[in-house]
């Protein structure tokens, strides 16, 4: 083995070290500010206040403990497939838009039915 191909070895496997960090990490962002955005942008007119879901045209998904990774989130606000309106980056940020999904994902989702005293009888 020569010298060269040991030293493109070892970047390779730096450059795949700090590939598995990144993706380790959970994203940071500013829940805080997230919740202004969500609120300023309107996005609780369809997907409700506390991102519980609700109806626009046809039901409209809940957004609270939100699982879709945070990269999809913004692509998905860039250019929605269907009845959902697209918000730019230039009337929402990269930025704006991580802190959103920071705040959404810390929210509770929905309560499971073992939990609602009635629907147990
Ligand atoms: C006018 C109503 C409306 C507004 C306002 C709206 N949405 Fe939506 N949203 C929808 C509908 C309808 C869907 C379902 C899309 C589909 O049919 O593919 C959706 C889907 C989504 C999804 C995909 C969820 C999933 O589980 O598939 C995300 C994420 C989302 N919206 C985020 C947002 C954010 C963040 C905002 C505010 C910046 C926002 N939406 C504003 C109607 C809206």
């Amino acid at each position: 083995m020569d010298a060269s191909f040991v030293r493109v070895f070892a970047a390779g496997l730096f450059a795949l070290a700090l590939a598995g960090l990144a993706f380790a990490e959970e994203p940071a962002g500013d829940a805080a500010n997230g919740k202004q955005v969500y609120l300023m942008a309107r996005c609780f007119t369809c997907h409700g206040r506390v991102g519980q879901g609700g109806g626009f045209n046809y039901p409209v998904p809940a957004l609270a403990a939100i699982e879709l990774p945070v990269e999809a989130f913004q692509a998905f606000l860039r250019e929605p497939p269907n009845d959902m309106p697209a918000f730019s980056t230039a009337i929402l940020s990269d930025k704006d838009a991580a802190d959103m999904w920071a705040w959404l994902h810390s929210l509770p989702g929905r309560k499971p039915t073992k939990d609602f005293p009635l629907l147990n009888q």
